[in-house]
């Protein structure tokens, strides 16, 4: 988000404009939070986890009156465009506000899950799947010394998109995700195949949504039928939403800023900019709430593949 914000920044600075932060999102909208931003302010925060403006959940900015106080602090400090970075519930209040209020917002998709419509990647969505990549490599050094069978927890409440990309990355023996059907018999049977191959040790990635109830409830059952190996749970938590971000992040954060800055000035609104195919796409917020966006089914047939 500070890659974003940065690009923001910078693209406005260029072309002109004044930029004013919000701390602290809606709440800070409401509260009048705000903090004069020029090019040099945002120096150094590229590399930088998390957002310099803060973040919290706003329940007045879901009052009729909450939104009528934002709109005037807005008034008050000769704004005329937002650019919100968020997801569902940041674009499902910028919506309705804009509409109240006919304040041009455009909405910049930042959630480590990936599952908004209208973008291939989100914001965070890469930095997470790295992070994810790089504990479980640690992990399967002791999985493989030890003969074990870990189930690791990842984020994903709703979706199994950091699941589906960070157990390919891992060489991941099984990806549990809310999307597919989890059969405990499949699992039990590859499991055993694996075994009478000699595999030293299994990694089961486990979307924190999936149905089976995550990687504790899915590990007692597994754990009941299939004593070959030692059974371990690891939950990787909230290390996935921070840390330096990556290369891919940092640009893709970058190219947001500019476009969503880019669209301001061309009179655009209520719409949320994307990278569709490598080109910029836009979608309105109503789209982009409904739609969520689909699991790659190439990527499940491939993860079957490489998982015999
Ligand atoms: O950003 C979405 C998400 O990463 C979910 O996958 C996860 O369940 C949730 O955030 C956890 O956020 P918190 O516990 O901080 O509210």
């Amino acid at each position: 988000m500070n890659a974003c914000l940065r690009a923001v920044v910078r693209t406005a600075t260029y072309n002109k404009l004044e930029v004013v932060g919000i701390f602290r999102g809606y709440e800070g909208m409401i509260q009048g939070d705000f903090v004069k931003l020029d090019s040099h302010s945002v120096s150094n925060i590229i590399q930088r986890g998390g957002t310099m403006l803060k973040s919290a959940r706003s329940e007045e900015f879901r009052t009729v009156e909450g939104r009528i106080k934002a709109a005037e602090q807005l008034k008050k400090n000769n704004i005329d465009g937002v650019v919100a970075i968020g997801g569902d519930g940041t674009f499902t209040g910028a919506s309705i506000f804009s509409a109240e209020h006919n304040i041009p917002i455009i909405g910049v998709p930042g959630t480590i899950d990936n599952d908004l419509y209208g973008t291939d990647y989100t914001i965070g969505y890469d930095t997470a799947i790295n992070t994810v990549v790089d504990a479980v490599d640690k992990i399967r050094d002791t999985a493989d010394a030890h003969d074990r069978l870990f189930f690791v927890e990842v984020m994903g409440r709703d979706a199994g998109f950091i699941a589906l990309r960070s157990g390919i990355g891992v060489g991941a023996e099984a990806i549990l995700i809310p999307e597919t059907e989890t059969y405990l018999e499949e699992l039990i049977d590859k499991l055993q195949r694996g075994w009478e191959r000699k595999k030293s040790s299994s990694i089961i990635i486990v979307a924190e949504g999936d149905e089976s109830g995550g990687a504790y409830e899915i590990s007692k059952k597994v754990k009941e039928r299939f004593t070959q190996y030692e059974t371990k749970v690891t939950v990787l938590g909230h290390v996935q939403r921070g840390g330096s971000p990556s290369a891919a992040d940092r640009v893709l954060a970058s190219q947001l800023g500019k476009f969503a800055v880019d669209a301001l000035m061309d009179g655009k609104q209520k719409t949320m900019v994307g990278i569709v195919n490598r080109k910029v796409a836009y979608t309105p917020f109503e789209k982009a709430i409904k739609h969520h966006q689909k699991i790659n089914t190439e990527l499940l047939k491939l993860a079957e593949v490489l998982s015999l």
